[in-house]
């Protein structure tokens, strides 16, 4: 079936399954609790690291469903302010000799507003983050405009915020990772959010192909507009190292890869990433996610540092499995 399509009828099926939920316990148990799978992080507290990536449940609809299969936590979005359909069809593509996926949606989401309401009817007590972005028609210069709709829409909604400038797939918007831009959406945000009786962490999301320098320029806005933290990594729009053949890849075009050959690059990123941020002596702290496609990889990026995971694509072509997996190990350990 074609990916996007399998996708849809996923997210269909685990709505109406959401209605019965010993009908998902008698198919993949009951989620793994355990002490030592806690985590204090952002002033939050998770029941497991293991948390769901941005963009599967980009419209709020499944989160419920996400806890019952045993995630700690849930990243909605990438939402916009308006709604906006993203790119033409095709836009997603499985490489499965690969175990990877290239992805060129271009946030197609239901708009901030609705994306709250949903939220708020969500039964679970799940943390949830929202993460939030730019609609592909405002321009750069605008961007802090959109990001700041987001986050008051979201506000009263979500448990945390992850600012998106790191999606291949909306143009220039990866420019906004550059200091001067960076500062302005940042700072403006903990302007709004210090304005408010309980602030929320935020944290931003960067791609996995800047260089080191970039990188250093990254901790050091962050540390200065004093968010909370950075989720690493985004889809890379490198295509090295690729078991499927060269010119299937081609025919696919533009969009981020992930998956099983995301998962060094990323550990490499977050590796970088924490080794700088100890040495600015803060408090902030990282989600890392990027190819986790089972308990090792999962193990290793913890190793970096990184007190929480996110998943995706290990999620599409593992299953809920995966989850217990991870949170088996992490117990064992
Ligand atoms: C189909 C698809 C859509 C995605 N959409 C978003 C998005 O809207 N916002 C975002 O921050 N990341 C998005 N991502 C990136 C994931 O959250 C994650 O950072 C990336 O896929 C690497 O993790 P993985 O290798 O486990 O998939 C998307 C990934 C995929 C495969």
């Amino acid at each position: 079936m074609d990916a996007e399509k399998a996708h849809h009828l996923t997210i269909q099926i685990l709505k109406k399954t959401e209605q019965f939920p010993f009908l998902i316990e008698l198919l993949f148990g009951k989620p793994l609790q355990h002490a030592s799978l806690e985590r204090e992080v952002f002033g939050l507290n998770f029941p497991n690291p293991v948390g769901l990536a941005a963009g599967l449940d980009k419209n709020a609809e499944v989160v419920d469903a996400m806890a019952m299969l045993g995630f700690g936590f849930v990243e909605i979005g990438t939402v916009t302010p308006k709604p906006q359909p993203g790119n033409d069809k095709p836009r997603l593509f499985r490489l499965i000799k690969d175990e990877a996926l290239i992805n060129r949606m271009g946030f197609n989401n239901i708009g901030a507003d609705l994306a709250a309401a949903r939220l708020n009817n969500r039964k679970s007590d799940i943390i949830v983050g929202a993460n939030i972005g730019k609609n592909k028609v405002t321009p750069n210069e605008d961007a802090v405009l959109d990001y700041e709709y987001c986050f008051k829409a979201l506000f009263d909604s979500a448990d945390y915020f992850v600012v998106n400038v790191s999606s291949p797939n909306t143009p220039g918007l990866r420019a906004l990772q550059d200091r001067e831009a960076l500062t302005k959406i940042l700072s403006s945000l903990q302007h709004i959010n210090h304005g408010k009786p309980t602030s929320k962490p935020i944290l931003l999301k960067i791609a996995p192909d800047l260089t080191e320098s970039q990188l250093d320029e990254v901790a050091e806005v962050v540390a200065s507009t004093e968010i909370q933290g950075i989720v690493a990594t985004n889809t890379t729009i490198a295509r090295e190292g690729l078991l499927t053949d060269k010119i299937t890849v081609e025919s696919i075009g533009a969009g981020g890869l992930s998956g099983k050959p995301l998962t060094n690059v990323s550990t490499k990123v977050i590796s970088y990433l924490n080794a700088q941020l100890s040495s600015h002596n803060t408090q902030l702290k990282t989600i890392a996610v990027g190819g986790i496609m089972n308990a090792e990889d999962a193990i290793e990026k913890l190793n970096t540092g990184s007190p929480l995971i996110q998943l995706y694509s290990g999620f599409v072509y593992k299953g809920p499995q995966l989850i217990k997996d991870i949170n088996r190990k992490l117990i064992s350990n």
